[in-house]
């Protein structure tokens, strides 16, 4: 039985008592305020496509929470620890022994960043014409299976379409769906169930422990390998500490070990979680595969002791592994996401509910019922965001969406979203406070907003590059 309450806010979990960092602030970077002239002009020589704009032209920048953390003063003590030694650098058996400590894992290969580990998996285990199944797609990840020759399978639990639905673990698969899959395809033509948590296109949503025991179980019976996604598992066992029976008086750092306890390795982009402004790994259980991967690494990384990271990256990422997990932490960090979701739900401006963990998602289906997805309402609110205020934002939607390699034509997500990205340790609730100012003032001019019509296309990963106009 897992509890279904979810507190909107960290005041109402202490009793309305205001909660606070667990750091001071050393060193600051000024930003720069900007005139809505100059926005003009910046967004539309960035072709309405917020990765295109200068980040000199940007607020508040809330595109992503990857590489954007602040780091501590420990880790840019670590920064000076580098052992730039080509091989065998002191700071890798350091990262090893964290990864191994905090994750469990037997086998570490390092990479540059996530989508380098998840070329390696992906081509180690996958086979022309094999299904892989996940709960929900990512956009780097999906990519990386179907170029190894696989075929993308969605077998999230459907509350995860539904931007409404207060179920408390939206990041769980659906076993049914999982079953139904494997009956129809054999066991043998699934090399991995792809589970990540949380799940960043269905709005930052966890998965419970259940269902990754459960899953375990499964995949045992039909001889299936388990690998997670762990970008924001620190994140994700903060939810199951906060909603799981059983789990309240754990610390993450033990809910985290038990619950990659369930699986066979995972993949990770440390510019997540790990406070860290570039780095990855891969970490699995099973030699063979881990061959695989350590042969790959050097022809596409760097040697297996680095992966692409200097020395001073890997102990800063060392470093950053046993702050990501320290409970206050996490109560900060995903305190501040809640209370930018308080803030607009109390407004009434649709985002996705229950709140995620490192993002708020703006429902554009609900702010442009009258631009249809093939005009990108998601886009369309981004770049209005960033006009009203300077805030950049990201799409999540149809852009991000892409092509059906098959037909050619779009993909229409369910959830066409906005996202604003909160990153760790860098911004003040009244940072939060503006921001939410800033969403309310362009929800109150939706009616006069049209969309966008697309003028360039790449062949992959289009939202990084796509030009737009002004319907
Ligand atoms: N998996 C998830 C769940 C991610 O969110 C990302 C990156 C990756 C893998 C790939 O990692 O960027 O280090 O190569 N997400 C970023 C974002 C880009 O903005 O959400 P990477």
């Amino acid at each position: 039985m897992m509890t279904t309450t979810i507190p909107q806010t960290m005041g109402q979990q202490f009793g309305r008592r205001s909660w606070a960092e667990p750091w001071k602030i050393k060193m600051v970077e000024p930003i720069r305020m900007t005139t809505r002239a100059e926005r003009e002009q910046a967004i539309d020589e960035a072709g309405y496509n917020t990765f295109l704009l200068r980040s000199n032209d940007v607020y508040i920048d809330l595109l992503t929470d990857s590489g954007t953390s602040a780091m501590s003063d420990r880790q840019w003590a670590g920064i000076m620890l580098g052992d730039e030694a080509y091989a065998g650098s002191n700071n890798f058996y350091r990262l090893e022994k964290a990864i191994q400590d905090y994750y469990g894992y037997k086998y570490i290969v390092p990479t540059h960043q996530g989508r380098g580990a998840e070329h390696l998996i992906s081509q180690a285990v996958i086979k022309q014409g094999d299904y892989i199944p996940g709960n929900m797609y990512f956009t780097t990840t999906r990519l990386h299976q179907e170029l190894a020759g696989g075929i993308f399978v969605d077998v999230i639990v459907d509350a995860a379409h539904d931007p409404t639905d207060l179920s408390p673990f939206k990041g769980n698969i659906d076993l049914n769906k999982l079953e139904s899959l494997i009956e129809k395809v054999g066991a043998e033509k699934i090399p991995y169930v792809s589970l990540a948590g949380t799940v960043n296109m269905a709005g930052g949503q966890p998965v419970s422990m259940a269902n990754v025991r459960d899953l375990r179980v499964l995949c045992d019976k039909h001889n299936i390998r388990l690998y997670l996604d762990a970008t924001r598992m620190a994140e994700n066992c903060f939810f199951i500490q906060e909603r799981e029976e059983g789990y309240a008086d754990k610390p993450v750092a033990e809910i985290l070990r038990e619950f990659c306890s369930y699986t066979d390795g995972a993949w990770m982009s440390s510019k997540k979680d790990h406070l860290v402004n570039i780095g990855g790994w891969l970490a699995v259980n099973d030699e063979d595969v881990f061959d695989k991967a350590r042969n790959m690494v050097v022809v596409y990384e760097g040697l297996h002791t680095y992966g692409g990271m200097s020395g001073r990256d890997m102990e800063a990422l060392a470093i950053g592994i046993s702050e990501s997990v320290q409970d206050d932490h996490l109560r900060a960090r995903i305190g501040q996401v809640y209370y930018l979701g308080e803030l607009l739900t109390d407004w009434q401006i649709p985002i996705v509910q229950p709140v995620g963990g490192h993002a708020i998602f703006l429902d554009a289906k609900k702010f442009y019922p009258h631009i249809s997805q093939d005009k990108f309402p998601a886009q369309t609110l981004a770049s209005e965001l960033y006009l009203e205020s300077g805030i950049r934002a990201m799409e999540r939607g149809v852009v991000s969406a892409g092509r059906d390699p098959e037909t050619g034509d779009h993909r229409y997500p369910a959830l066409e979203l906005v996202r604003l990205t909160i990153p760790r340790r860098v911004y003040t609730q009244a940072h939060m406070d503006v921001t939410a100012e800033a969403v309310r003032a362009v929800y109150e001019n939706r009616e006069n907003t049209n969309g966008l019509n697309m003028v360039y296309e790449p062949d992959y990963l289009r939202f990084f590059q796509a030009r737009f106009e002004r319907l």
